[in-house]
């Protein structure tokens, strides 16, 4: 009776390693097997972001420029700010163990997984101000927004990243 019971418990064990793994590999969790490349594709989001606020910074530093220009990289912004907070599973932490594809350095503090509601929450908040900012009525109107735009990226970075990589404020 003892072995058979013991026989069932590791029947039992193996089927539930059988379903982690089966789980683990389920279709779309790029996480799990391309966690390096959801890092690149988080900065390369970012990088994207930066492009299109350079024009931004440029007017709000005084550059003659159209607001036209101004508001659609405003509202690109927010649609790539809206998708890069969807770009952080677990596996993608700072020193997780990357055995997938290949490892990517990453900038993200792990602050970001301590509290993801609160990471979250700051990521919208700074999608919605550039949302704002793609609406302007005028010119003095999106500098303003623009203004508050280039804060919500400096202070994110003050408070979300870690290395000499990403831009200090
Ligand atoms: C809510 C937080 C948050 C906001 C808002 C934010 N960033 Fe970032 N940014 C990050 C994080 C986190 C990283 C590090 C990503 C990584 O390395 O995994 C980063 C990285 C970057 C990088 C480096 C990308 C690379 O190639 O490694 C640039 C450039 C950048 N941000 C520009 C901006 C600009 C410009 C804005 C404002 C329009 C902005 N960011 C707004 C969180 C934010």
């Amino acid at each position: 009776m003892k072995p058979r019971l013991a026989r069932a418990g590791l029947l039992a064990g193996s089927f539930a390693m059988y379903v982690g793994a089966v789980c683990a590999q389920e279709a779309g969790l790029t996480g799990d097997k391309h966690a390096g490349d959801v890092v690149l594709a988080r900065q390369l989001l970012m990088t994207e972001v930066e492009a299109n606020m350079m024009a931004i910074d440029f007017a709000l530093g005084g550059r003659e420029t159209f607001l036209k220009t101004l508001r659609d990289n405003a509202y690109t912004i927010s649609s790539l700010l809206s998708a890069f907070t969807h770009l952080f599973p677990p596996q993608t932490k700072p020193g997780a163990p990357l055995a997938n594809d290949w490892p990517t350095p990453t900038a993200a503090s792990i602050k970001i997984w301590e509290d993801f509601e609160a990471f979250y929450e700051t990521t919208q908040a700074a999608a919605n101000i550039a949302l704002d900012a793609s609406k302007a009525a005028n010119m003095d109107a999106f500098k303003t927004a623009g203004a508050k735009l280039r804060a919500a990226c400096d202070s994110c970075h003050a408070r979300y990243t870690t290395s000499q990589d990403a831009p200090k404020p």
